[in-house]
């Protein structure tokens, strides 16, 4: 494809035009502070403002053929940022049939408008579809999308350009836990680097695919018991990144290399200690360049929104944007900026972007006066939090130590609130090491003590925290992932009991088991176990954890901070622990009963064997 010069700007005024010329209508895009969803934080998709007329609750007053721009906020990759792809704040552009077109029209307006418009040559465009699940006449069967395959040839794609793959990736939604969602297909630009290997498929992260686009099918609705419901109605949704697209347009290396960005990353590097900056590896630098770049970025767009309310806090959004202005400033400290940075990064920012998103210019006043006190409470945080580390890191030379104690860590970080990573940055400069694994501990003894009373009926499953109810917990969560593999992701956890005899976990699911599906379950849970797979914990934010695909308990109340137990690929849940280090500790694990619970859910009665 020849490289063009595309700004953003042309491609939402190409790509609305577009669709306006196919019949549908331009909205504006909404706030990215959702109006009527208490599921989700931000606005992470263009449909996400249009779900009560998705799911068939009122008509939209533009009618049944929308396109438009959609300011997003996804902050679940936030430690990702840095790296060349991620970001938290993009822009989507959409095209929504509301029960009117469907899979024909949408496909083939995707093809021509890559292929046309932007100029993609067709031999390049590999392309995902649903394979489906289940087996037909069963519960929660769901067909393979062979229509969209068929369209997909009709247009000239060839059979091996077209990857048939499971839910995981080609299902999309709903946006928070409940809502409209459906099979997907997905379009990628072949870069024409090697495959990394035999497996390498649209969806690897090697970088030969890049996803340019996303059409979605949206049929079902997912109901609070974790149902997917047909919802009657063939909805279509959409979904193109704008910084994505503009990359891949102009053959820049990567999205903060593009025309968007480039006022940012000037002001930056204005900013930055030439002399600081020069002590520095590249690494080093480009990564604070880019997280400052893109926090900034969001933390503008969010302290600007129309609907406003965001401020920098400590729980849920306001927790998030926090974060955010708090990360960048923790970078600015890298590259020697001096203080009062944020102020002028948003002041870039919002010219860059105003004429598109008017709201920025008219709260700018308001987001510098936020910006101004945020980043005088966290450097006034930080130097004390500095102060109390220079202390520490005195005493223990004076002793002839080394390391700095979990205890300790969690000390300055807790008491002073000085971030764990500044202390690991700080003690690496200074020689020094730290006990991560035991901060990691203090920090979870923490999380459970000011949880017990909130999260009770989840801590009311746990007896005591004997070694074998240890490991019985750890069963709970395989059996769980199990239970899921074999009978679907409906089969949530609905109550857990533990004692040091058995364990005992209730599910959702309306009718008994088959000796067939006990035996698999068993099987899969005893093949894990057999593996020896590590279980890992990590410290997180329920919105992180969800956005991650964790298990949660629906309806129970978690800290700002959670503790995320993974075991392998296999599962993943928000948990105050305790669990074993690796699977093999389990032994094995036996089904003793199997029976009914209350109406819609079952109860397994469970052993694990000696070690
Ligand atoms: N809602 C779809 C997505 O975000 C289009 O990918």
């Amino acid at each position: 494809m020849a490289i063009t010069n595309l700004t953003a700007d042309q491609l939402r005024d190409m790509y609305l035009k577009f669709f306006e010329s196919k019949g549908h209508k331009i909205i504006p895009g909404a706030s990215v502070i959702p109006e009527n969803d208490p599921t989700v934080l931000f606005t992470t998709a263009g449909m996400h403002p249009l779900v009560p007329y998705l799911m068939g609750q009122m008509p939209h007053p533009a009618g049944t053929r929308l396109t438009d721009v959609q300011k997003c906020v996804r902050t679940g990759d936030i430690d990702e940022v840095g790296d060349a792809a991620h970001l938290t704040f993009f822009e989507m552009l959409g095209n929504w049939s509301l029960n009117d077109y469907f899979k024909r029209e949408a496909i083939s307006w995707s093809f021509e408008f890559l292929t046309t418009k932007l100029g993609f040559d067709p031999s390049q465009l590999s392309v995902t579809v649903f394979r489906g699940e289940g087996k037909e006449g069963d519960e929660g069967y769901i067909p393979a999308d062979e229509e969209a395959v068929e369209i997909w040839k009709s247009l000239g794609i060839p059979d091996e350009r077209i990857y048939r793959l499971p839910r995981e990736d080609n299902w999309w939604g709903p946006a928070g836990t409940t809502g409209p969602c459906g099979p997907d297909t997905e379009m990628f630009i072949d870069t024409g680097k090697e495959k990394c290997g035999p497996d390498c498929r649209p969806g690897c992260h090697c970088g030969k695919f890049i996803e340019i686009w996303n059409d979605v099918f949206m049929q079902y609705n997912k109901n609070e018991e974790g149902k997917f419901v047909p919802l009657g109605r063939h909805n279509v949704d959409t979904g193109m990144g704008v910084e994505r697209t503009i990359c891949m347009m102009t053959g820049a290396k990567t999205v903060y290399d593009t025309e968007i960005f480039a006022p940012i990353m000037a002001k930056i590097d204005e900013l930055s200690s030439a002399e600081v900056v020069s002590k520095l590896s590249e690494e080093e630098s480009l990564k604070a360049r880019r997280v400052i770049a893109d926090h900034m970025r969001t933390a503008t767009f969010i302290l600007c929104d129309p609907k406003g309310g965001v401020k920098p806090g400590n729980v849920g959004a306001n927790y998030v944007l926090r974060r955010l202005i708090r990360r960048a400033i923790r970078y600015s400290r890298i590259l020697g900026i001096a203080e009062g940075f944020t102020v002028k990064m948003a002041e870039v920012i919002c010219e860059k972007y105003k004429h598109v998103y008017p709201e920025l210019a008219a709260n700018l006043e308001q987001c510098r006066a936020d910006l101004e006190q945020e980043e005088k409470r966290f450097n006034a945080t930080l130097d004390k939090g500095e102060a109390m580390y220079n202390k520490v890191a005195e005493q223990l030379k004076l002793h002839g130590q080394s390391q700095i104690s979990g205890k300790t860590a969690f000390k300055l970080y807790d008491t002073f609130g000085f971030p764990i990573e500044l202390t690991l940055e700080m003690a690496a400069k200074d020689g020094l090491t730290v006990d991560k694994a035991g901060f990691d501990e203090a920090n979870l003894k923490h999380q459970e003590l000011s949880r017990t009373t909130s999260a009770g009926s989840f801590k009311a499953g746990l007896q005591d925290n004997s070694e074998v109810v240890t490991r019985m917990h750890t069963a709970t969560h395989l059996l769980h992932a199990a239970l899921h593999q074999v009978l679907g992701p409906t089969a949530n956890q609905k109550g857990s009991n533990i004692t040091a005899e058995r364990l005992r976990f209730d599910f959702a699911w309306g009718q008994k088991m088959t000796d067939e599906e006990k035996q698999k379950v068993e099987a899969l849970v005893n093949k894990w176990i057999e593996e020896g797979i590590d279980v890992t914990m990590k410290m997180t934010t329920v919105e992180e954890a969800k956005a991650e695909g964790a298990m949660a308990l629906f309806g129970a109340k978690y800290g700002d901070q959670v503790s995320l137990y993974s075991i392998g690929d296999i599962s993943k849940e928000i948990c105050c622990g305790p669990h074993v280090k690796n699977t093999k500790e389990l032994g094995s694990f036996k089904i003793k009963k199997e029976e009914a619970s209350s109406a819609g859910v079952r109860r397994i009665k469970a052993v694990i064997g000696n070690m």
